[in-house]
Formats: structure tokens, C-alpha cells, sequence
């Protein structure tokens, strides 16, 4: 009987369905099977459309069967579905689980660095007594790092900088004395400018780094005199200390200031009695400093019988230490956040 065979088939293509929902791992892989039997086109689907071949008297029952065969069949995916639903909501709430417990996470505030705030800190202090800023390139040809300095290629004086060579004609400038020179090409006496940046040397120990900031000063005008260059860095030291630290003149040589001179302050850490940071001198060196020499001049074409002038180079680290009580001046530029946050 034609019915009993198409009931059959429909029984064949539902238990073979069910089979298919059971083994799907996921809800895409339980789609793909809806739609091949109960899809439009589908299998079980293309049954209920054979039904115009049958007798008259069979096609209620045989329409019945595969509505029960489709009814099924729903309630098995819809069962298998909320199965995939429930592991796939597990296995997110485990892989993307949030700990109540642990503690939230801070957005940490930044800081200035103390370098940074030293610098502007002298730049202040400089200019309520109206000196100029001024910058130059940190890499340096010969004649303004030294020859312009009054150091020439064979002088002594050169290896009292650790210098880092770029090439023959250039280096990394050693100090910020050149800076001097490309400001008096530029300008005209009476000036009074500083000059802070970086400087580099072949240089490392608790109060040296290779990279290292200096602020050069030059005053030049009529009738300078070395009591005015003592006169402002003692002003200097007062405004940036805020605490009478001694300060110390001591004669030195540089070969494009005459007479020179370095400043030194009482080391802050033994109070002058000597300990690692100061060597055992009991003084910190912070400047070295002297009369503009009359060759400087020259170089620049100015005038030396109509002025005179004073410059200084001022290490910033040794100050910023001192100021804040830092004793390795290597901290600066390890950029540690327990240290450096400290500043803030
Ligand atoms: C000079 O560099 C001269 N140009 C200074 C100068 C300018 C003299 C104008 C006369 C007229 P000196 O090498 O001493 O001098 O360095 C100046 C200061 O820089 C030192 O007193 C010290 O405070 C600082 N300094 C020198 N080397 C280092 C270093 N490796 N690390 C950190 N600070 C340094
Ligand atoms: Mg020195």
C-alpha cells in the first residue's frame, strides 16, 4: 500500500534527523540540519508535497503523520538548542569571569620630571632678573664645541671632555658653551642670555651620566666684571636653594674664560664632613665659570676693549640633586615610577 511506504520513509528521514540534531556541537552545525529537513526545501518538507499523489482517503492521515514527524522533530531542536545555549553560556562565564574581589585598577596620574622641572625652575629664576633663553643643536660641529672656545685640535684642554664622536667634523656637544658662541654671532652687546639642554660625555658614577643637562649663562656688555658674575650666582643659589648652603669659588682653568673658575656647595647629604656622594670633600661641584676670554671675542668679532663679559655652565642634575636629596645622580635617568613618582 502506497501509504504504509510513505509513512515508512517518513519515519526513515525522521530518526535519521533526530540522529543529526544529537550529534551537533554547536547551534551553526543545528541550523545546517533544521534547514535540510525542515527548510523550505527541505527533506521532510518535500514529503508533505507528494501528498497530491495519494488516493483521496489517505491524504488526511498521511498529512497528520508528517505533521507529527515535523512536530517532533521541532521540539528535538528546540530541546538540542537550549543544550548548545546552556554550554556555550557556560564555558563564557568561566573564560570571561570577573573578580569581584580584586582591586580596581587606577588610571596613574603623570609628573613632570624632575630634570624637566629643574630647567624651568632656572629659567624662571633667570629671567625675573631679564635674561634671555636660548638653544642650540645638540650635535656640534668642531669649531663651535671647541675651536670657537678657544680649543684648538691639539689642546690639552679637549681631553677634559669625554667625547662622543659623530664623525670627523662633528660630535655630541660636551658642554653648552658652544651655545655661546652661536648666540654672540647673532646678537649684539649688552646681552644676557641663558642656555639650558643636553650634553653628552663619555661619563658614568654617582655624580656623572653621559647625557646630562647643563645651562650655559653669558653676559656681555661695558664694564662686566667678575663681581657681577659672583653677585648673580650667588642670587642663583639663594633663589634655588631657598637655604643658605655655603658656596664656594674656586680657581680653575677653562681655556675660553679668564680668570676661571668653579663653584662648588656644601655637600647637603654629610653636611660637609664627607661621605661617598661628595667624594669625602664635603663640597658638590655644580658650575664651572670665568671671564669671557679676549680670543672668544674675537672669534664672535667683538669688540674686546669695549666690552667685557662673564659665562658660566651650570650642571643641572648636580643641582636638581641636591635640591631634592638624591645622592646617585644615575636615578635621573633609570626611569623607575618609585622613583620618579615621588615628584609629582
Ligand atoms: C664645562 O662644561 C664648561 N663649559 C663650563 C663653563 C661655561 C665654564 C662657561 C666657563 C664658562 P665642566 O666640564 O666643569 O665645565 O662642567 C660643568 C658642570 O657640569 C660641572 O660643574 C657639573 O656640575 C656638570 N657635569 C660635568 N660632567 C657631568 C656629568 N658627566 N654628569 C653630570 N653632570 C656633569
Ligand atoms: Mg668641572
Amino acid at each position: 500500500m502506497a501509504s504504509v511506504s510513505h509513512t515508512d520513509v517518513i519515519a526513515t528521514i525522521t530518526d535519521q534527523a533526530v540522529t543529526e540534531v544529537d550529534a551537533t556541537q554547536n547551534e551553526e552545525q543545528l541550523e545546517a540540519v533544521r534547514v535540510r529537513y525542515l527548510g523550505r526545501k527541505g527533506l521532510l518538507t518535500a514529503q508533505l508535497k507528494t501528498i497530491g499523489d495519494l488516493p483521496e482517503a489517505e491524504r488526511r492521515d498521511f498529512g497528520a503523520t508528517v505533521n507529527a514527524a515535523k512536530s517532533r522533530l521541532s521540539r528535538q531542536f528546540e530541546s538540542r538548542l537550549l543544550a548548545l545555549q546552556r554550554v556555550s553560556r557556560a564555558s563564557a562565564l568561566t573564560s570571561e569571569s570577573v573578580d569581584v574581589t580584586l582591586p580596581g585598577r587606577r588610571n596613574d596620574r603623570g609628573g613632570i620630571h624632575p630634570v624637566t622641572r629643574t630647567v624651568r625652575r632656572i629659567n624662571e629664576i633667570f629671567h625675573r632678573i631679564g635674561f634671555d633663553v636660548a638653544e642650540g643643536p645638540e650635535i656640534e660641529d668642531d669649531f663651535h664645541n671647541f675651536g670657537a672656545l678657544n680649543i684648538p685640535i691639539d689642546h690639552p684642554a679637549r681631553a677634559m671632555h669625554d667625547t662622543f664622536y659623530v664623525d670627523d667634523d662633528h660630535v655630541l656637544r660636551t658642554h653648552t658653551s658652544p651655545v655661546q658662541i652661536r648666540y654672540m654671532k647673532t646678537h649684539k652687546p649688552p646681552l644676557q642670555v641663558i642656555a639650558p639642554g643636553r650634553v653628552y660625555r663619555c661619563d658614568s658614577d654617582v655624580t656623572h651620566t653621559p647625557m646630562f643637562h647643563q645651562v650655559e649663562g653669558l653676559v656681555v656688555g661695558v664694564d662686566v666684571s667678575f663681581a657681577d658674575l659672583k653677585g648673580v650666582l650667588t642670587y642663583f643659589a639663594q633663589e634655588f636653594f631657598e637655604t643658605d648652603l655655603p658656596l664656594r669659588f674656586r680657581p680653575s682653568y677653562f681655556p675660553f674664560t679668564e680668570p676661571s673658575a668653579e663653584v662648588d656647595i656644601g655637600c647637603i647629604f654629610c653636611k660637609g664632613t664627607g661621605c661617598r656622594v661628595c667624594q669625602r670633600t664635603g663640597w658638590i661641584e655644580i658650575l664651572g665659570c670665568g671671564m669671557v676670554h679676549p680670543e672668544v671675542f674675537r672669534q664672535v668679532d667683538i669688540d674686546n676693549e669695549a666690552y667685557t663679559g662673564y659665562a658660566f655652565g651650570l650642571g643641572i642634575e648636580r643641582v636638581t640633586m641636591l635640591r631634592y636629596g638624591v645622592d646617585d645622580l644615575r636615578l635621573f635617568f633609570n626611569n623607575e615610577l618609585t622613583f620618579l613618582s615621588q615628584f609629582r
